[in-house]
């Protein structure tokens, strides 16, 4: 007795195809002898896979048999409950439903006649209309990426709530036209190496991905090329990461022929490792977030096109970076000051620019609404009761937002538009205070100012958005920071404190006044 219940507790799975032709046979539960979504005769979330299992079990079928079913999107799965001699005892049927709320149908235990007399063609040709019926009835309500997010923390760095990198994941995927459905994250010792999280938690996304019908899953992390094919496979879906994020929304936003130029610069060198074997995914898994900008027939081509390509354009923007050294020696050679205005994007820097300039720069409620650096002259003397600060006009030049962790072929590509930062007399560091994380962010454009490779001018910490603070809150922040200057961009307020603080920081610098020739600049 003992021999056959240990030959029966091994269960046995049958995939069959809708010929009816077996195709796989294997030892282990629906669970273990799965096969990955991207390995599947067919898939997507208007259809099934094309296969339908059949398999043993003791009692009924497992949630993971059932999960397995949701992962592969079998047409159906057949379970056979076994008794201790082996006969079948009952059978159950399975099938996804496209109902989010309840993914799939189980059926009380039926006779194996009743199974037998089961057409399935039948069944699963009506199951993928209904399936077809509710994608399109998405894809109708929605043209935009639906998104799951997913962050891994390390345990000793992990809060018990949210981490607020992941809000800020879903505004940056929102920016990029990407509609977020789920947001998952999970505490880990240490990420692991082939797919950053582990198998049962890919596996509860996996099935997420389904349910919802999302077609992207973005990790709050940049992804090693490894792990992003790992993950496609596995997941079935697309999966990117917050560094394609960025450059998608980068890619949107460029207007100018340089900003344009410095976006594919920067897409090409982040997509140049990630190429091998991703084309066939990405071609598979659609368009959408991580796949605008060169387009890609580009990116499947040869890498040595591509690297052709990077070389063509790094000469590029090292012309570019000429062109704006010139312009700026220009602008040198009048001894005027040039203060840059830098700080996290959405700060408020366009709004800043145009309101003391009177000018009409882009500015909204958008991440990097501006990557193109503007510069206006700004006439002190309307603002200063007293002109013996014996400055009178500055160049105000607004600049591309910056964000932690900012990507470093970003960081290369844009050196030139950068250098509008590192190149000017004076700075001012401006911080959206209404912001819930804005001291992170004050701390994330230190960063970046103290990597950039050349240092930077004399800065002074300006806070805007103050008309959305309480009395109480504005009271606390002078307390705290007594030596940053107060504003509200947007109402104009704030700003002769702005422009004597100006004044006096460019008087202590003095550097623009006896500013020698650059090697190289004409
Ligand atoms: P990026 O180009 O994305 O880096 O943004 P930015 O720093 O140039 O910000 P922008 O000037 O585009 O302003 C972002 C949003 O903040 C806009 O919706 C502005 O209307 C708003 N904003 C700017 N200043 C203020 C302010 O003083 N108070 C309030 N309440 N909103 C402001």
């Amino acid at each position: 007795m003992a021999s056959i219940s240990t030959e029966i507790a091994q269960p046995i799975c049958c995939l069959i195809n809708r010929r009816g032709q077996v195709i796989r046979v294997a030892l282990g539960t629906p669970h273990q002898t799965k096969i990955p979504p991207s390995e599947l005769p067919r898939y997507g979330a208007e259809r099934l896979c094309g296969l339908r299992c059949v398999h043993t079990c003791w009692l009924s079928p497992s949630p993971s048999d059932l999960t397995a079913m949701v992962m592969q999107r079998l047409d159906s799965l057949i379970s056979l409950s076994l008794n201790a001699q082996g006969g079948v005892e009952q059978v159950y049927l399975a099938h996804l439903l496209p109902d989010q709320a309840q993914p799939w149908f189980l059926s009380a235990p039926l006779s194996l006649e009743a199974i037998a007399k089961q057409d399935f063609n039948d069944l699963v040709l009506g199951l993928e209309e209904e399936f077809r019926r509710a994608y399109r009835s998405l894809a109708v309500d929605d043209q935009s990426d639906r998104v799951i997010l997913v962050a891994a923390i390390l345990k000793q760095l992990a809060a018990d709530v949210m981490p607020s990198s992941l809000a800020e994941l879903a505004q940056l995927v929102e920016s990029a036209g990407g509609k977020v459905l789920e947001t998952i994250w999970q505490k880990r010792d240490r990420l692991h190496p082939q797919t950053v999280l582990g198998e049962g938690k890919i596996q509860e996304i996996a099935v997420l991905a389904q349910t919802q019908g999302a077609n992207l899953v973005v990790f709050d992390r940049e992804l090693s090329p490894a792990q992003t094919r790992n993950l496609e496979k596995l997941l079935g879906v697309r999966v990117s990461d917050r560094t394609e994020v960025i450059l998608d929304i980068f890619a949107q936003r460029a207007q100018s022929a340089a900003g344009k130029l410095q976006v594919e610069l920067a897409q090409l060198e982040y997509r140049l490792p990630r190429l091998v074997g991703r084309g066939q995914a990405l071609s598979r898994l659609g368009g959408g977030i991580g796949t605008r900008g060169p387009g890609e027939t580009k990116l499947e081509s040869d890498r040595r096109v591509i690297q052709t390509r990077i070389n063509h354009l790094q000469q590029q923007v090292n012309q570019l970076q000429a062109q704006r050294s010139r312009m700026r020696q220009q602008r040198l050679d009048q001894q005027i000051p040039t203060v840059a205005i830098v700080g996290y994007t959405n700060a408020g820097k366009s709004t800043l620019l145009n309101a003391l300039t009177k000018s009409q720069a882009y500015a909204a409620d958008q991440l990097f609404a501006t990557l193109d650096p503007t510069t206006r002259r700004l006439n002190l003397q309307e603002y200063l009761a007293r002109p013996d600060l014996g400055i009178s006009t500055i160049l105000l030049t607004d600049t591309v937002g910056f964000i932690h962790e900012l990507p470093p072929s970003l960081m290369d590509a844009f050196r030139a538009t950068l250098e509008e930062v590192t190149e000017s007399d004076a700075l001012i560091h401006l911080v959206d205070v209404s912001h819930p994380d804005w001291t992170t962010q004050v701390t994330a454009v230190e960063k970046i100012l103290a990597d950039l490779p050349t240092p930077v001018g004399e800065s002074c910490l300006v806070f805007n958005k103050v008309d959305c603070l309480t009395q109480a809150e504005l009271h606390d922040l002078q307390g705290c920071y007594p030596g940053a200057i107060l504003i509200s961009a947007a109402q104009r307020q704030g700003f002769v404190q702005l422009c004597y603080g100006l004044a006096h920081l460019l008087k202590d610098t003095q550097a623009w006044r006896a500013r020698p020739h650059l090697d190289g600049e004409s």
